[in-house]
């Protein structure tokens, strides 16, 4: 997703503009660019592609100033060339923006008198401010006046020709944070863009508009009233981006999961949640991608172990089905960043229906961890990597806590089934060490694996949502075509794909559907499929002859082995893009936030 820094400082700030931009590469962008303020004139760089582009265009050309604004662009409007990449620069104002300007076709129509030069939607927003200084509006006005024409989402931060100690920023419906400086101050789209400047950093809320000067801010809220935001001191850990030896941010994070499970689960085990699952009829549980599929991996335990009906929901589809929510529903939204529009959104819709909206999250000031009526932190730390994997751990960790005290609330399980739960949990970070030290069996297999032109997943019961997640991470990382399936399902369609070109790979503890799983892992086998199966002791014994692959995972209570058997998931993906040569921690085509629809 874009990303925006601005800095107010007190040397040259090309250089500052273009480290705060790296900081935000996570995100995922396909050009970048800055605008400085020089001598009072408006000025700017642009490239298509990695940072390094931008930075090697200013060698050649430098841009000199000590205000700027820079952005990176994760293209909607337009491609990724140049003339579409931000800053927009209309006159005396330029500008960049997160996020979606909806009714840009009619503005533009309004304006169709200016000289537009982009396809992008973003530009009608310089055009616009730019129009309304011809008026006669000085820049804060103008900006000001700007923002009540925009519909849609965005964060904003406006630059003016003639002002080189200000910077108009604004957000609504894209999260934009203040930090604040010695003499200095700036603008990102999150506390790490300003990590090394400054851990002081005031959140924007939403419809909230701030002039930002080198002597400090001024916040208004969206009817125009000054506003106080706290300001916050962000800890230095939470916005430290290094890679901790490991050659990219993805496998730093696959291997820090033992570590931030264990921390989310003693948090869960000494924290009060205030959830009373007795009242509530039914569980909504609502996300997108990889949060999705924990979702979907959690309706099992809350059918199973509380007896509870569950609907688990794509936010896209949710928000805009309007099926019918019961008064009486718990109804949970789980994020990563917090800022998913269309799980933001499918909050919104819900929140006056449900009896409680809650929320499961990674960033805890983020939009969806504040407007829910209950905020459940994930506590896995940054994660960096487009891929989810440590999030996906941590949302499993606060869901399987969810599900058990639901089921000891509504007297589905004993107190000693509980424990015995709650006992697998605690044990699982150390299983979790055991299965990452597989790590080198598993690579040996993916060069085979990375000349596959697609790769079915099969699971069942908690497996399948597995399934479904190993397919994804594999096919964002490598860009190999990826199915997870039931593994009942096979026959019913996905089995005309099979032949010794397609890699079939089975998630398959040793429980009680095992048996047919490996009936249908027979299937495969009999025309001439590859399986990798990936089970436990008792499994392999049983069914691991004949097979392609077997890989041994330690023996774990199968209703909570997901945590487990993700990680064997995540490797295969990582170590199959080391052997196709993709870019693992940003991957092509993706972004880490998704803040528009
Ligand atoms: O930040 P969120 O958890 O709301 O993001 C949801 C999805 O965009 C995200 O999980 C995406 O599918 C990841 N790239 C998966 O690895």
């Amino acid at each position: 997703m874009c990303g925006i820094v601005g800095v107010l400082g007190n040397h040259e700030v090309a250089p500052i503009l273009v480290e705060a931009l790296k900081r935000l590469e996570y995100r995922g962008y396909d050009s970048a660019g800055i605008a400085t303020v020089q001598d009072g004139r408006l000025d700017r760089r642009r490239a298509v592609g990695k940072l390094a582009n931008l930075s090697d265009a200013l060698v050649h050309d430098p841009l000199a100033g000590k205000s700027g604004i820079g952005h990176t662009r994760w293209a909607t409007h337009g491609g990724p060339t140049v003339t579409n990449a931000h800053p927009h620069q209309a006159g005396r104002v330029a500008v960049v923006h997160n996020g979606i300007i909806e009714n840009y076709r009619d503005l533009r129509a309004r304006l169709a008198h200016r000289d537009f030069h982009t396809e992008t939607d973003s530009e009608t927003v310089a055009q616009l401010c730019e129009e309304h200084m011809d008026q006669g509006l000085p820049p804060r006005e103008a900006a000001v006046a700007t923002l009540k024409d925009l519909d849609g989402a965005y964060a904003l931060a406006f630059l003016f020709q003639g002002e080189a100690d200000l910077i108009v920023a604004a957000r609504k419906g894209s999260p934009l944070a203040i930090g604040h400086g010695d003499g200095e101050m700036f603008v990102g789209s999150d506390a790490i863009a300003l990590g090394p400047m400054t851990n002081s950093v005031t959140y924007l809320e939403e419809g909230d508009y701030a002039f930002v000067t080198r002597s400090g801010v001024e916040i208004h809220d969206a009817e125009g009233r000054l506003a106080n935001r706290e300001m916050r001191t962000i800890p230095a850990q939470s916005t430290q981006l290094d890679k901790g030896g490991h050659k990219h941010f993805m496998a730093k994070e696959i291997f820090e999961q033992p570590v931030v499970l264990s921390d989310c689960l003693s948090h869960y085990t000494g924290a009060e949640i205030e959830l009373d699952f007795t009242q509530t009829d039914r569980v909504v549980l609502v996300a997108c991608g990889t949060a999705h599929y924990a979702c979907a991996v959690a309706k099992y335990w809350f059918e199973q172990m509380a007896d509870l009906p569950c609907d688990v929901d794509i936010a896209s589809e949710y928000r805009y089905r309007e099926g019918p929510v019961s008064p009486n529903a718990t109804a949970i939204f789980v994020s990563q960043s917090g800022e998913t529009a269309d799980t933001l959104a499918a909050l919104r819709y819900v929140k006056e229906k449900a009896a409680r909206v809650v929320s499961v999250v990674n960033v805890p000031e983020s939009s969806i961890s504040r407007e829910a009526d209950l905020s459940l932190p994930i506590l896995a730390g940054v994660e960096v990597g487009v891929a989810s994997t440590k999030a996906f751990m941590n949302q499993l960790g606060v869901l399987a806590n969810l599900a058990i005290l639901a089921a000891r609330q509504r007297g589905t399980i004993t107190p000693g089934r509980a424990e015995e739960l709650r006992e697998t949990l605690r044990a699982l970070p150390g299983l979790i060490n055991q299965a990452l030290a597989c790590e080198d069996q598993i690579a040996s297999h993916t060069a085979e694996l990375s000349e596959a032109r697609s790769v079915l997943f099969l699971g069942r019961g908690p497996m399948f949502p597995m399934a479904m997640e190993g397919a994804l991470k594999l096919k964002e990382i490598s860009y190999i075509h990826a199915e997870g399936y039931a593994s009942g399902e096979l026959k019913h369609g996905p089995i005309a794909l099979i032949d010794n070109a397609v890699p079939v790979i089975v998630f398959a503890p040793r429980d009680a559907l095992f048996d047919k799983t490996v009936s249908n892992m027979q299937e495969v086998m009999a025309r001439d499929g590859k399986v990798w199966l990936i089970t436990d002791a008792d499994g392999a014994r049983e069914a691991g002859d004949g097979t392609w692959a077997t890989l041994v995972m330690p023996q774990v209570d199968p209703i909570l082995a997901p945590l487990l058997y993700a990680v064997p998931a995540q490797l295969i993906a990582y170590h199959t893009a080391l052997h196709k040569g993709t870019d693992v921690d940003q991957p092509r085509n993706l972004a880490k936030s998704v803040t528009v629809e």
